[in-house]
């Protein structure tokens, strides 16, 4: 969460710094600040909001070609323009932008800063005012910077700037993401490439525990301990229009539109010349020589998880179990000999995975990262990665990637099914684009789920999805979205287990969403909505031809029972999209969230 950007060079500090902070505010929205230098000084606006109201005060006639900038999800101390980043030093001396959390900030505060009074309540401030004491020492600012990062435990992403010395900016690293981009006389940093694309399409990675000291000209990467290291630059593929709301008025809706897109994507890219599955080695022998898999996610990333499960163990005959990476990481089942560990994650950068991840590593077991962001942390980190191919996810609430993730899963579950000689009557090249397809009637299906929002949940303060077996999976996925971004409380059940214990909630009027899309368990579904109705329930019943009855409110194109959920989950996303704007709420950008979860 929060996002970091800079710029050293000789245009207008200030309109990029901000630009660039616009592309980050998916990192966290609760306040922003920059802080730029020129002859007279540094000078640091900040306010609680969004970007637009630090827009309102930042001084326009300020001229700077320098200067750091942050958008916040606030850890540590209430969303307000105090505690809102850049944060100075007692003297004013050092000023620094932050992503991470610091652990050991109370413990370092006791040991080194007796007597600096604190401004805010983040644990940020510690590492300005760390430095600044570092450097009264004795020390360069090089210096008092690389000892300020060795003492800390935790994440970071940071950027310093010194008054002193006002053409360098000053960067390090630790489990939180940044780059350097590169371009001639002008250097920038980000915590995601989007934000510079302004400037440049040349990037430079920095591993964790090392700084780099950026001028216009140079960007010297080092160790803490001072040791200089040499790194190469990349091109970033990315298609700054990738990044554009284009004609769209949200990007969640223009995400979902792009899911048919990014499936005819996946097939070409996972398809060879002769079109069969084009998929590493290594990946197809990690998968087969596991004697079970573990899938770690979380949230959007997790239900897809659990379709995943279904599609290995039905396609592939191989054990697999679906955690919650947070769960996971505190509480570690009993492994099986040779497992291999399969970590989805849309942005990479989850730390709840990075965690898992880590301990899996140290344990010496296999791991495959299956993301959206082929540069990630997880994708680094891990043995092999698989892209998904999505295109850039900006909208906080998961859409395309979570269909993307399931596209990928079903392509190497049945890649290891052939790899073993299991007998499957399953090309899932030619079943996805037939998903393709069906995806697309909803285009032009909006109207009718546009009346559904309205008709049933635009005052409704809660609802229930209930499906059984894959739509059981989609279901959970159904009432994530509804909730995060439409603040209804909503629920995905199982329908068999509502009569246990959860029926109890039903009442006159109560919105219930069924989804029938699997023929085997059609009937009891429609039972279990039956049971629902007789209490006075609401019901909307979303299908699929071979399930339909003449009753229903959305019947979907048949498409392999496999990959229902792909298709199954459009309406869904719809709905909740429709939801949430009939309430007023902020689709792209709901309250309390981030879309890169990266604290744990
Ligand atoms: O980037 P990841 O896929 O690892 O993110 C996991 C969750 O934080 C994410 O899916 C979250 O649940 C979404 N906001 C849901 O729409």
């Amino acid at each position: 969460m929060c996002g970091i950007v800079g710029y050293i060079g000789t245009a207008d500090a200030k309109e990029i710094l901000l630009r660039g902070l616009e592309k980050l505010e998916y990192r966290g929205y609760d306040s922003a600040g920059i802080a730029i230098a020129n002859e007279s000084g540094i000078h640091v606006y900040k306010e609680k909001g969004r970007i637009a109201a630090l827009r309102d005060v930042v001084d326009t006639s300020e001229e700077s070609e320098v200067g750091i900038g942050h958008t916040r999800w606030a850890t540590h101390g209430v969303p307000s323009q105090l505690n809102a980043h850049p944060h100075q030093s007692t003297t004013s001396r050092f000023t620094i932008v932050h992503n991470g959390v610091i652990e050991n900030y109370e413990q370092l505060r006791r040991e080194y800063l007796e007597g600096v009074e604190m401004v805010s309540d983040t644990d940020t401030e510690i590492i300005v005012q760390l430095v600044d004491t570092f450097s009264k020492d004795g020390l360069s600012t090089e210096e008092a910077f690389r000892k300020t990062l060795s003492l800390l435990e935790g994440s970071y992403a940071t950027a310093l700037l010194d008054n002193t010395d006002r053409d360098t900016i000053y960067v390090g690293k630790n489990k939180s993401p940044l780059l350097i981009g590169l371009a001639d006389g002008v250097n920038v940093i980000a915590s995601d490439a989007m934000a510079m694309l302004q400037v440049t399409n040349e990037f430079m990675e920095i591993e964790d525990k090392e700084i780099v000291v950026v001028t216009r000209e140079t960007a010297q990467v080092k160790k803490l301990d001072g040791q200089e290291i040499s790194r190469d630059s990349y091109i970033a593929e990315l298609d700054s229009t990738d990044i554009e709301k284009g004609t769209y008025p949200h990007y969640m809706l223009k995400e979902i539109d792009e899911q048919p897109f990014v499936i005819r994507n996946i097939i070409t890219k996972y398809k060879d010349e002769n079109e069969n599955i084009k998929l590493d080695e290594e990946i197809r022998s990690a998968v087969t020589d596991a004697d079970r898999i573990y899938i770690i996610a979380a949230g959007t990333s997790y239900h897809s998880g659990l379709v995943g499960k279904e599609l290995i163990e039905k396609i592939a005959h191989i054990p697999v179990e679906t955690h919650i990476a947070s769960e996971f990481l505190y509480n570690m089942p009993l492994l099986s000999k040779k497992p291999l560990f399969i970590f989805i994650s849309q942005s990479g950068e989850t730390a709840d995975l990075r965690g898992v991840l880590v301990n899996v590593k140290e344990l010496g077991h296999p791991a495959l990262t299956i993301t959206n962001v082929p540069g990630s942390t997880l994708s680094r980190e891990a043995d092999y990665t698989l892209h998904t191919h999505a295109g850039p996810e900006i909208a906080v609430a998961s859409t395309k990637a979570y269909t993307a993730q399931m596209a990928v899963m079903a392509i190497l579950a049945v890649d290891a099914a052939r790899a073993v000689g299991v007998e499957i009557d399953f090309d899932p090249l030619q079943e996805l684009g037939i998903v393709a397809n069906a995806m697309e009637i909803f285009t032009e299906k909006k109207e009718v789920l546009e009346e559904v929002a309205r008709e049933f949940l635009s005052v409704s303060r809660n609802a229930f999805f209930i499906g059984r077996s894959l739509d059981y999976y989609v279901c959970m996925e159904g009432a994530l979205k509804l909730k995060e971004i439409s603040y209804i409380q909503a629920e995905g059940f199982a329908g068999g287990e509502l009569k246990h214990g959860t029926i109890a909630l039903i009442e006159e009027g109560t919105p219930v969403i069924g989804l029938a899309t699997q023929k085997d368990v059609s009937l009891n579904i429609r039972g279990n909505m039956k049971e629902v109705v007789a209490r006075g329930a609401n019901p909307c019943f979303i299908s699929m031809e071979g399930c339909e009855h003449e009753e229903d409110t959305v019947v979907m194109p048949a498409v392999h029972e496999y990959l229902t959920p792909l298709v199954s989950v459009l309406p869904m996303q719809i709905i909740s999209y429709y939801a949430a704007l009939h309430r007023g709420c902020d689709v792209d950008k709901p309250r309390n969230l981030a879309k890169s979860v990266t604290v744990e």
